[in-house]
């Protein structure tokens, strides 16, 4: 194994920063664990000025991605770009050059998901994305290690944290939808701009990566039938609460008797015994049958800077093991 472990980190947005700090608070941990040095030691981003809280190295920056994949010091690059491009290309350049790649981009997943796998394969890489999908719950690496005996029937999730948050607070405090958005808006609960998480394309992306990896099925998330909470009004909430329910935006897939794998993503009315249904807030949860373990629940942050830190970082320590 390297002594020395060396990052390139893409993007120093919320998820980046906190990915930056949390390694900075855990590094000893993490360095003991590893018996080798793990840092980050080139970042490309733009705004280097911005205060994030944190003592950053100004000779880090760069503006020029070529930098990092001709850099030879560097094993792991980490993508916190969000969005599909210029993302995409990055992590294909990167790999190409030989380069690890640990990316939370659910987006660029589930649009490249073949050309993504296919160019790690090719390029004899590694390609870890656990953070892309239920932030910090570790599912991914559940799903294709631990569970690799199971063959699944059904998936049924809760996999956006900014509209469960909505959807927990219209129901618990009997506010209308606008009003939430706002007031978690104000609290750095939903984006600027919500349009990907309320109208769940969010949670698309995230059931089309699943699908690749429950159900061995490739689903292009333009292709799963969508809808988002837009729609949902005070009276819906009152009328699913006065019948036992609550309403979750829940990503669903299942396997009917004919074999086929039907998808879709839509609010959805639980029964309040549901163990879904007290998956509260920000909090997501994956609900899974296999053919062996029956039936399985994760739960956990779905999204934030720290919970989602957690796993870029899982997935940086199992590949730096590798190397
Ligand atoms: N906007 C996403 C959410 C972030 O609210 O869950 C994590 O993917």
């Amino acid at each position: 194994m390297k002594k020395q472990i060396n990052i390139g980190l893409l993007g120093l947005g919320n998820i980046g920063t906190g990915t930056f700090k949390a390694l900075r608070l855990n590094r000893a941990h993490i360095e003991k664990q590893l018996g080798a040095g793990l840092g980050i030691t080139r970042i490309l981003e733009k705004d280097t000025t911005r205060d994030r809280g944190i003592d950053i190295d100004p000779a880090l920056f760069t503006q020029d991605p070529d930098a990092i994949w001709n850099d030879p010091d560097i094993d792991i690059v980490i993508e916190l770009l969000g969005g599909v491009e210029p993302a995409t290309t990055f992590m294909v350049s990167a790999m190409k050059a030989g380069k690890h790649v640990v990316t939370a981009n659910k987006a660029a997943l589930a649009e490249n998901f073949e050309l993504l796998t296919d160019t790690a394969a090719k390029n004899k890489v590694k390609l870890r994305y656990e953070a892309s999908v239920g932030g910090g719950i570790p599912l991914i690496g559940a799903i294709t290690e631990s569970l690799n005996a199971n063959v699944f029937s059904e998936l049924l999730g809760i996999l956006n944290g900014t509209t469960n948050y909505i959807l927990s607070k219209m129901s618990d405090e009997g506010l209308a939808y606008d009003d939430v958005l706002k007031d978690a808006q104000a609290k750095g609960f939903a984006e600027a701009d919500p349009t990907a998480d309320v109208e769940g394309h969010d949670v698309a992306n995230k059931l089309s990566i699943l699908m690749s990896l429950v159900f061995g099925k490739r689903v292009r998330p333009e292709d799963i039938p969508t809808t988002g909470i837009t729609a949902i009004t005070k009276d819906d909430i009152a009328d699913a609460d006065s019948q036992g329910c609550v309403i979750k935006l829940l990503a669903s897939a299942y396997r009917t008797p004919d074999g086929e794998i039907n998808c879709f993503v839509q609010p959805t009315w639980l029964n309040k015994t549901h163990p879904l249904a007290g998956v509260r807030n920000e909090f997501n949860a994956l609900f899974l049958k296999g053919s062996a373990v029956d039936d399985l629940m994760f739960y956990g942050k779905g999204a934030g800077p720290f919970p989602t830190a957690s796993a870029v970082l899982g997935d940086v320590i199992a590949i730096s093991r590798t190397i």
